[in-house]
C-alpha cells in the first residue's frame, strides 16, 4: 500500500524531509478520553491488547486526534514473556505482575522458545493487519518490542523495581543463567519482529527501558551483545533503539546496525550527535514533563530542542512515554510547534 506520509520513513533512512516527522511513545492509551472509554468497556487492559479490531480502533486514536506522523500498534513488551511461559496480570494503579519468573535453572527450563508465533501472538499481527488497512496508508505504522535486556528485567524480578536487584543479583552470581535466558528471549524477540513486519509493521522500535540501571561494562555485556543480534537480524525495515539511561553506551549503540538511536531527555543533543555521528537518525528527546508547562513555555521548549539539531536526520519525540494525566491539548501544542517548524539545514 502506497504511504501519504512517509516523513517518519524518510527521516530514519536519513533522506530529505520537509519537516521534522513527530509522534509521542505511549500515544496509544493512557492520555485519551477516548482510549479509556474503549477501556472501561473491557475487563481489563490485557483484553485490549488480545482483542485485534480493539487494539486497532485505539491504536488509530492519536493518528485522528493528534495528528501524528506515525501510529505505534496498541500491545505491551510484555506479551514476550507471557508467550514463552510466563503469564502476566496487569494490576490497576500498581503495574504488571507475574506469578512465576525466572531466577534459578529449573525455573529456565521451563522457558520455551520455539513456538509459533502466530500460534500464541497471532493476535498482535492480526491488529497491525486490521491497523494498516483501516489507516489505508495515512500514516506508517511501527511495531515495537522490549529489549531482551529490559524483558529479563521483568521475567526475573516478577514485576516493576526502581533498582531490580533480583535482576541484577543473577549478572553475578550466575551470568551463565542470564546470558541463556537473554538468548532465549533474543530468539523470539527476532521471530516476533519478522512476525510483526511481515504483518505490515512498516519500522519497529526495540525499547530498553531499563538499560540505564546496568554500568557500561555490564550493559555492553548484558544489553548490547542482545540488540546487535536484534539489529543485526532486521534489515526489512528500518530499526530505532531506544537504551534510556545509556549515555555512556550511546557510541557502542550507534554502531549497531539501527537506522535511528532513540534518545530521553537527559541527554544532550549536541553530545548525542558528536557521539553517535551523521550516519544514524535521532528520535527525542523533550522532558515528558515539559507538557506540564503553559502553551507558551512548551512552545518555546519544543523549538528550543529543535534549534539544537544541527541536521535533518531527527525525528521529534519526547525522552519517554507520555505522562498518563498529560492534557491532550498540550500534545496537540507539542506537534503543531513541531509541524509549523521550518527545518534550517
Ligand atoms: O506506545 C504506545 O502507545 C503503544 C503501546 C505500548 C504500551 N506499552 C501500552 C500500555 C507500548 C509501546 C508499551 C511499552 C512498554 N510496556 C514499555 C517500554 C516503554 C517504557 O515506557 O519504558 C514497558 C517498560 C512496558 C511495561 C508496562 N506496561 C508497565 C510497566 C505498565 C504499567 C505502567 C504504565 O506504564 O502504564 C504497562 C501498562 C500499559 N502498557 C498501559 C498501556 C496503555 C497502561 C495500562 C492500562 O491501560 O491500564
Amino acid at each position: 500500500m502506497n504511504l501519504k506520509n512517509d516523513l517518519i520513513l524518510r527521516a530514519a533512512r536519513g533522506e530529505s524531509v520537509e519537516r521534522y516527522p513527530v509522534w509521542l511513545m505511549r500515544q496509544a492509551g493512557r492520555i485519551l478520553p477516548e482510549y479509556r472509554a474503549v477501556r472501561n468497556s473491557l475487563s481489563g487492559f490485557k483484553e485490549l491488547v488480545e482483542t485485534p479490531q480493539l487494539a486497532a480502533e485505539v491504536t488509530i486514536q492519536p493518528v485522528d486526534i493528534l495528528d501524528v506522523d506515525a501510529a505505534i500498534i496498541f500491545s505491551d513488551i510484555l506479551v514476550v514473556p507471557e508467550a514463552m511461559g510466563l503469564e502476566y496480570q496487569m494490576i490497576e494503579k500498581k503495574g504488571p505482575w507475574f506469578e512465576k519468573t525466572v531466577c534459578t535453572r529449573e525455573q529456565l527450563s521451563t522457558i520455551q522458545t520455539d513456538f509459533d508465533i502466530e500460534d500464541r501472538l497471532g493476535y498482535v499481527t492480526e491488529a497491525i493487519k486490521i491497523t494498516n488497512k483501516e489507516l489505508d496508508g495515512r500514516v506508517p505504522l511501527i511495531g515495537f518490542a522490549g529489549a531482551p535486556w529490559t524483558i529479563f528485567c521483568y521475567m526475573t524480578e516478577g514485576q516493576g523495581s526502581k533498582t531490580f536487584s533480583v535482576s541484577r543479583k543473577i549478572l553475578y552470581t550466575d551470568p551463565t543463567l542470564a546470558h541463556e535466558l537473554l538468548q532465549s528471549i533474543t530468539d523470539v524477540t527476532i521471530k516476533y519482529l519478522k512476525a510483526q513486519i511481515a504483518a505490515g509493521a512498516h519500522m519497529v522500535q526495540v525499547f530498553d527501558s531499563w538499560a540505564g540501571i546496568l554500568g557500561k561494562d555490564q550493559y555492553q555485556e548484558f544489553g548490547i551483545k542482545y540488540l546487535k543480534q536484534i539489529a543485526d537480524a532486521i534489515n526489512e525495515v528500518p530499526v530505532t533503539l531506544f537504551s534510556k539511561g545509556a549515555f555512556s553506551s550511546l557510541k557502542e549503540i550507534g554502531e549497531l546496525s539501527c537506522n535511528t538511536v532513540g534518545l530521553d531527555w537527559n541527554m544532550n543533543i549536541e553530545q548525542a550527535r558528536a557521539l553517535v555521528g551523521e550516519t544514524r537518525t535521532l528520535q527525542g528527546n523533550l522532558d515528558p514533563c515539559a507538557l506540564y508547562s503553559s502553551h507558551k513555555e512548551l512552545e518555546r521548549l519544543t523549538n528550543n530542542m529543535m534549534e539544537s539539531f544541527v541536521s535533518q536526520r531527527h525525528i521529534v519525540n519526547l525522552g519517554h512515554g507520555v505522562y498518563p494525566d498529560i492534557d491532550p491539548e498540550k500534545v496537540k501544542t507539542f506537534i503543531k510547534t513541531v509541524k509549523s517548524y521550518a527545518i534550517k539545514h
